[in-house]
């Protein structure tokens, strides 16, 4: 693991600040951001310095701050947390050389030495300007381990021989191949895949046996007719269902016309015995507003039912 420094001031320029274009591309960046979160471009914005610059020096993360409205020590914390910023000088080549555990295993160790004698000390660049280098932790590419990363691209399957070549070939410019350098298609197993090879299972002539579209053809047909026949049955059952609602409901209407037909006669029967107001010649006996005229309960009550009607003869008239 690299300790992250500044680089020594007789490395410093002097002043940073980016070029016209860099600039509109950072003001773009700002933009993004709603207003008094302008702090929030910070990463691509050091990004960008470094693209322009090669490394990121003191003088671009105080431009950087000024920029963002940020005190220099919050982008000095970004700039030194995350690896990915460059704090010291680096070659025209900047190797990322990964020593995790799976990259340890398969032989990053000796890629080590690759670099000490082909580039010299870590974090160093090379005489020629050409080539720096740094261990660093997983890049994710552990399938084809050992691996380095160098510049954007991944260079995978290394060995003391394909790396030290490679690295003499990136030196005088010549044509470099990235990706694994042993000939691997992607993640495949070493030697090449194993499974999936036989080019039947792509035509279609393996899936089951005998004529399998007339075999799908059919499972899909009688699927087709399991779900028609299943809607049909339960249109029916909602259909039954709903006429059997209708009849209970008739019922209903019926056994309460009945009830109200039966309980009529108890108390309109003695109506037409009531003295009306417009035949003082009636009878005033209530006697005969009673049930009991009719004979339907006895004395007792009728008695009862009579006394409603002899109240009002003890009252004082006035
Ligand atoms: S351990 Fe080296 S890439 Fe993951």
């Amino acid at each position: 693991m690299s300790v992250r420094r500044l680089a020594p001031d007789h490395v410093q320029p002097a002043s940073f600040a980016f070029d016209a274009a860099n600039e509109n591309w950072a003001d773009q960046q700002i933009a993004k951001y709603p207003q008094g979160r302008q702090a929030s471009a910070v990463i691509p914005l050091l990004w960008k310095a470094q693209e322009q610059h090669g490394w990121v020096p003191r003088a671009a993360i105080e431009a950087v701050a000024r920029k963002l409205g940020m005190a220099p020590m919050r982008v000095m914390e970004v700039a030194t947390f995350y690896t990915m910023f460059n704090l010291q000088p680096v070659g025209e080549y900047f190797v990322q050389l990964c020593g995790t555990t799976p990259c340890a295993l398969r032989g990053a160790e000796a890629l080590k030495k690759v670099c000490l004698d082909v580039i010299g000390p870590q974090s160093t660049v090379s005489a020629d300007g050409k080539l720096s280098w740094l261990e660093v932790e997983c890049l994710g590419a552990c399938c084809n381990a050992p691996m380095a990363q160098i510049n954007v691209d991944y260079y995978e399957d290394l060995t003391p021989e394909n790396f030290t070549a490679l690295l003499e070939d990136l030196r005088h410019g010549r044509p470099v191949k990235t990706g694994s350098q042993t000939g691997r298609s992607g993640s495949e197993p070493l030697g090449g895949g194993e499974t999936l090879k036989d080019p039947a299972l792509y035509d279609g002539t393996v899936i089951g046996a005998g004529d399998w579209q007339a075999r799908v053809t059919e499972q899909r047909k009688a699927a087709a007719e399991a779900a028609a026949a299943k809607a049909a049955a339960e249109a029916e059952a909602k259909k039954a269902e709903a006429a059997k609602t209708d009849v209970n409901k008739s019922d209903m209407t019926k056994a309460d016309a009945t009830a109200a037909a039966a309980t009529k006669p108890a108390t309109e029967t003695a109506a037409p015995g009531r003295p009306k107001p417009s035949e003082p010649g009636q009878p005033t006996s209530a006697a005969n507003d009673t049930p009991a005229a009719n004979g339907k309960v006895d004395a007792k009550s009728a008695a009862e039912s009579a006394k409603p009607a002899e109240a009002p003869a003890d009252k004082p008239v006035k």
